[in-house]
C-alpha cells in the first residue's frame, strides 16, 4: 500500500522536529514518527500550521502513509540508535525505497549501512546536515552520500529546504555510500579549526592589550565586515559582549574553560592519520580541547611550571590588533587547505569522486563554518578542480603572503610572551614546511636505517638502499 507523504522523518527531538517542520514549509506532506508518541502529538499540535504532517503511532503506519519510492529520515543519536531503528524499518520497506540518517555518524557506519541495506533492494544515504537547529529549521548545508539514483528522488527535496546563497542551493550530491558523512566530518574537524584559531585571537588580544572581553567583542565585530566575515565570528562577538545576568560579568569569564567534543573532531583527525594527511590545525584543535580537560595535569602545570615570559608590552594597539587579525586569517587558509586535501586523499582511499569545489560552494551558507571566504575556495577550485594545494591557488598565495610578517611577529610575540597558540603557531609551522626546499626528514629516514634498517632513498638516483651501519658502512641496494 502506498501512502501520500513525499518524505518522512522518524526521531523528531529538536534536530528532527525542525527538519520535518522544514520540510511542511516546503509545501512537502510530511510523514513524523517518534518512540514515545506524544513527541509526534505535540509537534502536530504546536506546529501544524507549518503545513501537512501525517503523524504516525507504529513504524508500520509510519511506512504505510508515505509514497514509493519511501524516503525516510532517521534522525536518533549516532550509533546503536540508528542502527536500531534501521533494523525495525529494514523489514517494513520494499525494494527502491530510501533511508537516509541525518545525523553526525561515523562514516564507516555509513559504508556498512549502505552495503547491507543494498542486499535488500534498499538505498542507504548518509548526509551531513550542518548549521544547528536553526539550520534545520531555517535552511541547513546539507551533504548527501548514497547512489546517484536515490539523489534523483531525494536531492530536489534536500535542495529545496536547503540553505541558498545566491539563489544556489546549500545542498549536492556529495559521493557515493559514506562520502558525505565523510565531508561532514570535515566540516566538523574545520569548524573545531576556526574555533580554536578564533580563541587564540581572542586570547593575544585579552592578554595582549589587557582588553576586556566586551572590547575584543567589538573588534570581531569590526573584523566581521571584512575577508574573516564567518558565522563563527559574528557568534564570538556577539558572545563576548554579553553580559552574565547573575554576576553581571562578561559571561565569557564565568564559564568553565574546558572544552567537551561529541567526537567528530576526534574522528577527523584519526582519518588524517590513516591517510597520513597533516591536518595540525584540526588536530591542535583537537587536543587543545583535551588539555583544556586535562584536570589534574593543569592543576600540577599551574602549581610549578614558571612562566619565564616577558610582559607583553605593545607599544601600538590598532597595529597589534591588525597583525592579529591577519594571522588568524592566514592561519584559517592553513586549516581550511589541509581540510581540503583530506577529503582529496579519501576521495582516492575510498573511490569517491568528489567535488571540492561544490563542497566549498554548499559551505557557503547554512553550516556552522559558512563565511565569506568560502566563494575564495569555491572559486579557487574552478579555476584548478585537481589543485594539489589550495595554499598555492594565487589568490591564498598572495593572501596569505601579504600577512607573512605579521603571522610572524604574532607566533613570535606569543611565545616571548608565554600565550599557548598551538593552531597559530602549528598552521606557521606546517606553513612554513610545505614551502621548504629541504626538510629535515632526511636525518629521521638516515636514523631509522642506522637503527631499524628501514632503508631510504636517494636525491641522486632511483632505488631503495640500506648502509651497513654496525659493518663496514657500505651502501647496499635493499
Ligand atoms: C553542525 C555542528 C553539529 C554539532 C557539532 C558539535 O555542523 O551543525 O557541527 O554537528 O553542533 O557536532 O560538535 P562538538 O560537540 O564535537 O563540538
Amino acid at each position: 500500500m502506498s501512502g501520500t507523504a513525499q518524505i518522512g522523518v522518524t526521531g523528531l527531538a529538536v534536530m528532527g522536529r525542525n527538519l520535518a517542520r522544514n520540510f511542511a514549509r516546503h509545501g512537502y506532506t510530511v510523514a513524523v514518527h517518534n518512540r514515545s508518541y506524544a513527541k509526534t502529538e505535540s509537534l502536530v499540535a504546536e506546529h501544524g500550521s507549518d503545513g501537512e504532517f501525517i503523524p504516525s503511532e507504529s513504524m508500520a503506519d509510519f511506512v504505510a502513509s508515505l509514497e514509493r519510492p519511501r524516503k525516510v529520515v532517521v534522525m536518533v543519536k549516532a550509533g546503536g540508535p540508528t542502527d536500531a531503528v534501521i533494523d525495525e524499518l529494514v523489514p517494513l520497506l520494499e525494494e527502491g525505497d530510501i533511508v537516509v540518517d541525518a545525523g553526525n555518524a561515523h562514516f564507516p557506519d555509513t559504508i556498512r549501512r549502505e552495503a547491507a541495506l543494498k542486499e535488500h533492494g534498499l538505498h542507504f544515504v548518509g548526509t551531513g546536515v550542518s548549521g544547528g537547529e536553526e539550520g534545520a529549521l531555517n535552511g541547513p548545508s546539507i551533504m548527501p552520500g548514497g547512489t546517484p539514483e536515490s539523489y534523483e528522488s531525494l536531492g530536489p527535496i534536500l535542495e529545496d529546504i536547503s540553505a541558498k546563497v545566491d539563489g544556489v542551493p546549500c545542498c549536492t550530491y556529495v559521493g557515493s555510500d559514506g562520502a558525505g558523512h565523510f565531508v561532514k566530518m570535515v566540516h566538523n574537524g574545520i569548524e573545531y579549526a576556526d574555533m580554536q584559531l578564533i580563541a587564540e585571537a581572542y586570547d593575544l588580544l585579552r592578554q595582549g592589550l589587557g582588553a576586556s572581553a566586551a572590547e575584543i567583542g567589538e573588534i570581531f565585530e569590526q573584523w566581521n565586515t571584512g575577508d574573516l566575515e564567518s558565522f563563527l565570528i559574528e557568534i564570538t562577538a556577539d558572545v563576548l559582549q554579553h553580559v552574565d545576568a547573575e554576576t553581571g560579568q562578561a559571561f565569557v569569564d564565568i564559564v568553565l574553560d574546558q572544552a567537551e567534543q561529541k567526537g567528530t573532531g576526534r574522528w577527523t583527525v584519526q582519518n588524517g592519520l590513516d591517510l597520513g594527511v597533516p591536518i595540525t590545525g584540526i588536530a591542535e584543535a583537537t587536543f587543545a580541547r583535551a588539555l583544556s580537560g586535562s584536570v589534574p595535569q593543569r592543576a600540577a602545570g599551574r602549581a610549578v611550571l614558571p612562566a619565564h615570559a616577558q610582559e607583553w608590552e605593545v607599544k601600538d594597539r590598532d597595529a597589534f590588533i591588525e597583525d592579529v587579525r591577519q594571522a588568524l586569517y592566514a592561519s584559517k587558509v592553513v586549516a581550511y587547505s589541509q581540510g581540503f586535501d583530506q577529503i582529496a586523499a579519501a576521495a582516492t582511499e575510498y573511490g569517491w569522486d568528489i567535488d571540492r569545489g561544490a563542497m566549498a560552494r554548499i559551505w557557503r551558507g547554512g553550516c556552522i563554518i559558512r563565511a565569506r571566504f568560502l566563494n575564495r575556495i569555491t572559486e579557487a577550485y574552478e579555476r584548478d578542480q585537481d589543485l594539489p594545494l589550495l595554499l598555492a591557488d594565487q589568490y591564498f598565495t598572495d593572501a596569505v603572503a601579504s600577512g607573512l610578517p605579521a603571522w610572524r611577529r604574532i607566533v613570535a610575540g606569543a611565545a616571548q610572551n608565554g600565550v599557548p597558540t598551538p593552531a597559530f603557531s602549528s598552521s606557521l609551522a606546517y606553513y612554513d614546511g610545505v614551502r621548504a626546499e629541504r626538510l629535515p626528514a632526511a636525518l629521521v629516514q638516515a636514523q631509522r636505517d642506522f637503527f631499524g634498517a628501514h632503508t631510504y632513498k636517494r636525491v641522486d638516483r632511483e632505488g631503495t638502499f640500506h648502509t651497513e651501519w654496525s659493518g663496514d658502512r657500505t651502501e647496499a641496494e635493499a
